[in-house]
């Protein structure tokens, strides 16, 4: 889905998930417990979320002592994050993935990305997986659908026009291919489960190495 026409809608149901930024939270805040004997979150000091929408998981990690920058296109969705006042430190910016973030490399431990991805077509999805690389030091975590699918979900997602058929089926393999055709991609994806159909990606960034072969 193009940029503009994805900021469109998002605007327009921003709404709608703002009544479910409660819900949302308790949600994402059950599945970083969840997930901690994978992946300890409070190991890290530092995190982007892009495509952040209302920021319900920016609140969790914010929530959790972490330093949280929040990107997303749709100006509406951002709003509804920022108008909470347990927010208040959270960074929020106005950003498109698609024309690169506004960040060094290795500027955060790690970048998260929920429910984005399957949104994006193939190519825009290599282009997300490359910047979330370039910018995050140890993790790039993606959260997205796995292979079950409901026929609400379905439904949701057949409407809205995004490439969730797709993606559901090749998402892991996607992600390993990444790194044999870019060399700006991941080293190593491993795949956690995380709810009954949404699977954490977690991938590890290239190292970034100056001409001397030191890390950078
Ligand atoms: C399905 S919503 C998920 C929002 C949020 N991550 C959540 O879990 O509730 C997808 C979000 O991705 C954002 N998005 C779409 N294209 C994007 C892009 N090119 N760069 C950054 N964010 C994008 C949309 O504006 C929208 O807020």
């Amino acid at each position: 889905m193009g940029e503009k026409e994805s900021s469109w809608l998002f605007n327009l149901i921003a709404p709608v998930y703002g009544l479910f930024y409660h819900k949302q939270k308790k949600h994402y805040a059950a599945i970083v417990e969840r997930v901690k004997e994978q992946m300890d979150l409070s190991l890290f000091e530092t995190i982007i979320d892009v495509g952040c929408g209302t920021g319900a998981l920016c609140s969790v990690l914010n929530d959790r002592g972490m330093t949280v920058t929040g990107i997303d296109p749709a100006k509406k969705m951002l709003a509804i994050g920022m108008s909470k006042s347990e927010n208040k430190d959270i960074r929020f910016l106005q950003g498109n993935v698609m024309k690169g973030l506004s960040f060094g490399d290795n500027s955060f431990d790690l970048a998260i990305s929920s429910y984005v991805a399957h949104g994006l077509e193939a190519n825009e999805r290599k282009r997300l997986y490359a910047e979330m690389s370039r910018v995050a030091r140890k993790y790039v975590i993606i959260h997205d659908y796995n292979k079950k699918r409901s026929f609400f979900t379905s439904l949701i997602e057949w409407l809205e026009g995004g490439d969730y058929f797709h993606f559901i089926k090749h998402a892991e393999m996607e992600m390993k291919d990444c790194l044999a055709e870019m060399s700006a991609c991941f080293s190593e994806v491993s795949v956690v489960q995380v709810d009954v159909m949404a699977n954490w990606y977690i991938c590890k960034p290239m190292d970034y190495r100056d001409s001397e072969n030191h890390l950078i």
